[in-house]
Protein backbone atom coordinates (compact mmCIF):
# COMPACT_ATOMS: atom_id res chain seq x y z
CA UNK A 1 0.00 0.00 0.00
CA UNK A 2 1.08 3.47 -0.78
CA UNK A 3 0.68 6.30 1.29
CA UNK A 4 0.65 9.75 -0.07
CA UNK A 5 1.57 13.35 1.71
CA UNK A 6 2.12 16.19 0.22
CA UNK A 7 1.88 19.85 1.26
CA UNK A 8 4.39 22.52 1.68
CA UNK A 9 6.75 23.40 3.63
CA UNK A 10 6.32 23.24 7.44
CA UNK A 11 2.57 21.45 7.27
CA UNK A 12 3.82 18.44 9.65
CA UNK A 13 4.80 16.19 6.31
CA UNK A 14 8.01 15.17 7.97
CA UNK A 15 7.09 14.35 11.43
CA UNK A 16 3.44 12.74 10.41
CA UNK A 17 4.55 10.71 7.99
CA UNK A 18 7.70 9.46 10.11
CA UNK A 19 5.56 8.26 12.86
CA UNK A 20 3.11 6.86 10.63
CA UNK A 21 5.03 4.80 9.01
CA UNK A 22 6.33 3.48 11.98
CA UNK A 23 3.12 2.72 13.52
CA UNK A 24 2.29 0.44 10.79
CA UNK A 25 5.29 -0.58 9.71
CA UNK A 26 5.87 0.92 6.17
CA UNK A 27 9.01 2.54 4.79
CA UNK A 28 9.20 5.78 4.93
CA UNK A 29 10.50 7.95 1.87
CA UNK A 30 11.12 11.48 2.18
CA UNK A 31 11.25 12.94 -1.75
CA UNK A 32 11.93 16.41 -0.64
CA UNK A 33 15.63 14.80 0.84
CA UNK A 34 16.32 13.90 -3.01
CA UNK A 35 15.87 17.20 -4.31
CA UNK A 36 18.16 18.42 -1.55
CA UNK A 37 20.71 16.05 -1.73
CA UNK A 38 20.97 16.56 -5.66
CA UNK A 39 21.33 21.01 -4.69
CA UNK A 40 23.95 19.91 -2.58
CA UNK A 41 26.33 17.94 -5.16
CA UNK A 42 25.49 21.25 -7.82
CA UNK A 43 26.70 23.38 -5.18
CA UNK A 44 29.47 21.29 -4.21
CA UNK A 45 30.42 20.94 -7.91
CA UNK A 46 29.84 24.10 -8.44
CA UNK A 47 26.86 23.69 -11.27
CA UNK A 48 24.82 26.40 -12.01
CA UNK A 49 21.57 26.11 -10.57
CA UNK A 50 19.85 27.56 -13.82
CA UNK A 51 21.27 24.80 -16.06
CA UNK A 52 18.14 22.07 -16.09
CA UNK A 53 20.20 20.11 -18.72
CA UNK A 54 23.30 19.79 -16.96
CA UNK A 55 21.34 19.06 -13.56
CA UNK A 56 19.11 16.38 -15.19
CA UNK A 57 22.58 14.68 -16.23
CA UNK A 58 23.73 14.85 -12.78
CA UNK A 59 20.28 13.19 -11.27
CA UNK A 60 21.21 10.42 -13.65
CA UNK A 61 24.75 9.87 -12.99
CA UNK A 62 24.52 10.40 -9.28
CA UNK A 63 21.23 8.01 -7.84
CA UNK A 64 20.46 9.19 -4.23
CA UNK A 65 20.16 6.61 -1.40
CA UNK A 66 17.63 6.85 1.14
CA UNK A 67 18.43 4.16 3.72
CA UNK A 68 17.56 4.16 7.90
CA UNK A 69 17.12 7.64 7.89
CA UNK A 70 20.20 8.76 5.85
CA UNK A 71 20.37 10.50 2.40
CA UNK A 72 23.53 9.58 -0.02
CA UNK A 73 24.81 10.75 -3.00
CA UNK A 74 27.93 10.67 -4.75
CA UNK A 75 29.64 8.27 -1.75
CA UNK A 76 28.60 11.15 0.70
CA UNK A 77 26.23 10.82 3.49
CA UNK A 78 24.36 14.30 3.40
CA UNK A 79 21.94 13.67 5.88
CA UNK A 80 22.98 17.08 8.06
CA UNK A 81 24.29 19.52 5.25
CA UNK A 82 21.14 19.44 3.23
CA UNK A 83 19.51 20.68 5.99
CA UNK A 84 21.05 23.76 6.29
CA UNK A 85 19.47 27.25 5.40
CA UNK A 86 21.96 27.62 2.11
CA UNK A 87 20.37 24.57 0.85
CA UNK A 88 16.83 25.79 1.81
CA UNK A 89 16.85 29.01 -0.49
CA UNK A 90 18.01 27.29 -3.31
CA UNK A 91 16.47 23.69 -3.72
CA UNK A 92 13.40 24.97 -4.98
CA UNK A 93 15.02 26.21 -8.31
CA UNK A 94 16.93 23.20 -8.66
CA UNK A 95 13.32 21.41 -8.33
CA UNK A 96 11.96 23.43 -10.99
CA UNK A 97 13.32 21.30 -14.20
CA UNK A 98 11.79 19.48 -15.92
CA UNK A 99 14.86 17.32 -16.70
CA UNK A 100 15.60 17.11 -12.90
CA UNK A 101 11.90 16.00 -11.90
CA UNK A 102 11.70 13.29 -14.78
CA UNK A 103 14.66 11.87 -13.05
CA UNK A 104 13.39 11.94 -9.75
CA UNK A 105 9.95 10.97 -10.68
CA UNK A 106 11.39 7.61 -11.97
CA UNK A 107 13.01 6.87 -9.38
CA UNK A 108 10.39 7.75 -7.22
CA UNK A 109 8.15 5.08 -9.04
CA UNK A 110 10.86 2.46 -8.66
CA UNK A 111 10.96 2.73 -4.70
CA UNK A 112 7.72 3.06 -4.66
CA UNK A 113 7.01 -0.23 -6.72
CA UNK A 114 9.03 -1.82 -3.72
CA UNK A 115 5.50 -1.94 -1.80
CA UNK A 116 4.11 -0.36 1.62
CA UNK A 117 5.10 3.21 1.84
CA UNK A 118 4.94 6.15 3.29
CA UNK A 119 6.10 9.09 0.70
CA UNK A 120 6.36 12.62 1.61
CA UNK A 121 6.49 15.51 -1.23
CA UNK A 122 4.44 17.80 -2.86
CA UNK A 123 3.39 16.27 -5.81
CA UNK A 124 3.37 12.53 -5.13
CA UNK A 125 -0.95 11.77 -4.86
CA UNK A 126 -0.95 13.72 -8.15
CA UNK A 127 1.92 12.31 -10.55
CA UNK A 128 4.72 10.53 -9.04
CA UNK A 129 1.90 7.94 -7.34
CA UNK A 130 -1.66 9.12 -9.16
CA UNK A 131 -2.73 5.55 -7.77
CA UNK A 132 -1.60 5.70 -4.13
CA UNK A 133 -4.07 4.29 -2.14
CA UNK A 134 -4.14 7.05 0.78
CA UNK A 135 -3.63 10.78 -0.20
CA UNK A 136 -3.28 13.08 2.33
CA UNK A 137 -2.83 16.67 1.54
CA UNK A 138 -1.16 18.43 5.11
CA UNK A 139 -1.59 21.87 5.17
CA UNK A 140 -1.50 24.82 7.99
CA UNK A 141 -1.31 28.32 8.96
CA UNK A 142 1.70 30.32 7.10
CA UNK A 143 2.79 31.68 10.66
CA UNK A 144 2.70 28.35 11.93
CA UNK A 145 4.50 26.94 9.81
CA UNK A 146 7.35 29.72 10.26
CA UNK A 147 7.21 28.89 13.86
CA UNK A 148 7.47 25.00 13.10
CA UNK A 149 10.69 25.81 11.09
CA UNK A 150 12.32 28.60 13.59
CA UNK A 151 12.50 25.81 16.03
CA UNK A 152 14.16 23.88 13.64
CA UNK A 153 16.53 26.16 12.38
CA UNK A 154 17.00 29.20 15.65
CA UNK A 155 20.23 30.07 14.00
CA UNK A 156 18.22 32.18 11.34
CA UNK A 157 15.72 34.31 12.89
CA UNK A 158 12.00 34.77 12.63
CA UNK A 159 11.87 37.42 9.86
CA UNK A 160 14.39 36.20 7.55
CA UNK A 161 12.96 32.77 8.06
CA UNK A 162 9.79 34.62 6.89
CA UNK A 163 10.93 35.53 4.40
CA UNK A 164 12.52 32.30 3.01
CA UNK A 165 9.28 30.48 3.70
CA UNK A 166 7.08 32.97 1.64
CA UNK A 167 9.72 33.00 -1.34
CA UNK A 168 9.49 29.27 -1.19
CA UNK A 169 6.03 28.92 -1.11
CA UNK A 170 6.21 31.34 -4.29
CA UNK A 171 8.61 28.70 -6.14
CA UNK A 172 6.82 25.46 -4.78
CA UNK A 173 3.20 27.05 -5.34
CA UNK A 174 3.02 25.37 -8.70
CA UNK A 175 3.75 21.59 -7.54
CA UNK A 176 1.59 22.20 -4.36
CA UNK A 177 -2.16 21.48 -6.03
CA UNK A 178 -3.87 18.97 -3.77
CA UNK A 179 -5.11 15.72 -5.43
CA UNK A 180 -8.39 16.18 -6.18
CA UNK A 181 -8.86 12.80 -4.18
CA UNK A 182 -6.51 13.70 -1.83
CA UNK A 183 -8.22 14.09 2.01
CA UNK A 184 -6.89 17.74 3.38
CA UNK A 185 -5.85 18.48 6.86
CA UNK A 186 -5.53 21.55 7.97
CA UNK A 187 -2.37 21.07 11.25
CA UNK A 188 -2.41 24.83 12.22
CA UNK A 189 -4.28 23.68 16.01
CA UNK A 190 -3.91 19.41 15.63
CA UNK A 191 -1.51 17.85 17.71
CA UNK A 192 0.99 15.47 15.68
CA UNK A 193 -0.32 12.21 17.19
CA UNK A 194 -3.91 13.31 16.54
CA UNK A 195 -2.65 13.57 12.74
CA UNK A 196 -1.06 10.72 12.82
CA UNK A 197 -3.99 9.08 14.26
CA UNK A 198 -6.36 10.02 11.43
CA UNK A 199 -4.11 9.07 8.65
CA UNK A 200 -3.85 5.66 10.26
CA UNK A 201 -7.40 5.09 10.26
CA UNK A 202 -7.51 5.99 6.45
CA UNK A 203 -4.74 3.37 6.10
CA UNK A 204 -6.34 1.13 7.99
CA UNK A 205 -10.27 1.36 6.42
CA UNK A 206 -8.19 0.24 2.83
CA UNK A 207 -5.91 -2.29 4.26
CA UNK A 208 -6.97 -5.57 2.69
CA UNK A 209 -8.65 -7.79 5.72
O1 LIG B 1 9.99 19.00 1.73
P1 LIG B 1 11.35 19.70 1.58
O2 LIG B 1 11.38 21.07 2.16
O3 LIG B 1 12.48 18.88 2.08
O4 LIG B 1 11.52 19.84 0.00
C1 LIG B 1 12.66 20.42 -0.56
C2 LIG B 1 12.32 21.06 -1.90
O5 LIG B 1 12.03 20.08 -2.88
C3 LIG B 1 11.16 22.04 -1.90
O6 LIG B 1 11.55 23.21 -2.57
C4 LIG B 1 10.08 21.35 -2.67
C5 LIG B 1 10.81 20.36 -3.52
N1 LIG B 1 10.08 19.12 -3.69
C6 LIG B 1 9.42 18.91 -4.85
O7 LIG B 1 9.39 19.79 -5.73
N2 LIG B 1 8.76 17.73 -5.05
C7 LIG B 1 8.77 16.77 -4.12
N3 LIG B 1 8.13 15.61 -4.33
C8 LIG B 1 9.44 16.98 -2.88
C9 LIG B 1 10.08 18.19 -2.71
Amino acid sequence: MIVAIDGPAGAGKSTVAQRLAERVGYRYLDTGAMYRALTWLAMTRDIPLGEGAKLGALAEENPITLEEGRVWIDDTDVTAAIRKSRIDRVVPVVARHPEVRAIMRTRQRELAELGDAVIEGRDIGTVVCPGADVKVYLNAERQTRAERRLAERPEIGADALATDLRIRDQSDAERMMPAQDAVQIDTTELDVEDVVSRIEQLVRERQPA
